[in-house]
């Protein structure tokens, strides 16, 4: 498995292209499954969950070609309605492909998730609606099983128990090629809906209300070839921001949509850093600035997204002062703090909070990733650490942060991956 060797220490200074989102990547390649004809695609993030969405294509009968650095041309007609154990293990996500199979062959067979160890993560509210669309379910030597009366989901009026970011756009997906009017009530609000959305317009969907509460979705007869650029990665910026000001450094994040970050930079004002955000980028600069601590409440978006709650606890553990961050999305989710304390972070759970009292230095240790963000927190500890952290078992980063060492290399830090 391999590792990072991360030596710590040096101020991140320079400009860095913030790649394609994985979380609006995975949804949109899925979302080809509903069309036949061919989608180009552009920004698409080199990541282990995207290449295992194209695997999952492939196994399903649809073909793609990388035609460009970061875009792809898909093409042909889903064949076969299977999602197999052997991908959807490696990516939770891989539950979306429910959604479009059932709406476009009528029936599904995905195996249960597995990805990040963040908590249960249930699939419950996805199977709730896409029976109140019509589809039946049974579930099986570890697949869910869908099927229809007629070969097609029909519209309904579906309330979302909990906000469910993949939730939502299942059923927005599936809801495309429905028989009538489908409304989605306390939906999902985060940017990557909007993103699918905007996508499955290209393709001649019609939708109303993405990026608020109630999405509705007038069914179509069928989706056409599109092109298509995709957002870029919000929480990978929001990671190479923090890292800048963890290490007391100034950083340019290029191809970034400043509006999907206001939630983190909010609070990143609110530590002190200096924030100037263009069209299409930030600006941070926290030379010669103290950290200061800032409370933080995980919430589904427009709050502060539990995708940035590990990197952090990371400045608040550098901070002149105490916080407290507490997680309400997952119930799993402090996985770095015991990585964190052995680095000399002084931070102790209670409950679902942590409280973290400001140190003036972390020191370089061995750490285990646990999960994506958790991966990423520790990266970000090395890197301000003194002396050297090995970070071990980084394929969750791989899952999730694209080129992570040479982007880091190109801002002035020092990381190796070392292959075992
Ligand atoms: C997505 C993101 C993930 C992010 C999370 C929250 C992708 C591929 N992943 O995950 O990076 O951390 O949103 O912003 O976009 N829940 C249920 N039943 C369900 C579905 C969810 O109870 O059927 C619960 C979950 O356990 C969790 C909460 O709802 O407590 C929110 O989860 P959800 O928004 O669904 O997360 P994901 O879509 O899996």
């Amino acid at each position: 498995m391999d590792k990072f060797e991360i030596v710590g220490g040096k101020a991140l200074q320079g400009e860095v292209n913030i790649s394609g989102a994985k979380n609006a990547a995975l949804p949109i390649i899925l979302a080809t499954l509903l069309t036949s004809e061919t989608v180009i695609l552009h920004n698409v993030p080199d990541l282990r969950d995207v290449k295992t969405c194209f695997k999952l294509l492939t196994m399903m009968g649809k073909s793609y070609e990388q035609i460009g650095d970061n875009s792809f041309k898909i093409s042909n007609a889903v064949t076969s309605n299977i999602a197999p154990y052997e991908l959807v293990k490696t990516m939770r996500a891989s539950i979306l492909a429910l959604g479009p199979l059932t709406a476009y062959l009528g029936a599904a067979e995905v195996s249960l998730p597995g990805g990040c160890a963040i908590g249960a993560r249930p699939v419950d509210l996805h199977v709730k609606g896409l029976q109140e669309m019509g589809a039946q379910f049974e579930l099986t030597d570890g697949y869910i099983r869908s099927s229809t009366h007629d070969g097609r989901l029909h519209g309904a009026t579906i309330m979302m128990d909990k906000v469910s970011v993949t939730g939502t756009e299942n059923l927005m997906m599936a809801a495309s090629l429905a028989q009538g009017t489908t409304i989605i009530e306390n939906a999902a609000r985060e940017p990557e809906i909007v993103d699918l959305a905007l996508f499955l317009k290209a393709m001649g969907a019609n939708i109303k209300g993405e990026g608020s509460d109630t999405i509705t979705i007038e069914g179509v007869e069928k989706l056409h070839e599109c092109e298509y650029s995709i957002v870029s990665d919000r929480i990978e910026a929001g990671t190479y921001l923090i890292a800048a000001m963890a290490s007391h450094g100034e950083v340019v994040c290029h191809n970034i949509l400043p509006s999907t970050l206001d939630p983190v930079l909010v609070k990143l004002k609110k530590a002190n850093a200096l924030v100037e955000v263009k069209d299409n980028s930030i600006y941070l600069d926290m030379r010669n600035r103290d950290i200061l601590p800032v409370d933080i409440i995980t919430a589904p978006h427009p709050g502060f997204p539990t995708d940035m709650q590990a990197q952090f606890m990371v400045l608040n553990a550098l901070a002149k002062g105490s916080s407290s961050i507490t997680e309400t999305i997952f119930e799993n989710r402090f996985m770095h703090v015991p990585e964190l304390i052995r680095m000399g972070a002084n931070l102790s759970i209670q409950g679902n909070s942590v409280h973290c009292i400001g140190v003036d230095t972390l020191k370089g240790a061995q750490v285990m990733a646990t999960d994506l963000r958790a991966s990423a927190s520790l990266v970000i500890a090395g890197l301000v650490a003194q002396g050297t952290t090995v970070v071990d078992r980084i394929y969750h980063m791989d899952r999730g942060y694209e080129h992570i060492e040479r982007k880091i290399r190109a801002l002035g830090g020092t990381i190796e991956r070392i292959s075992s």
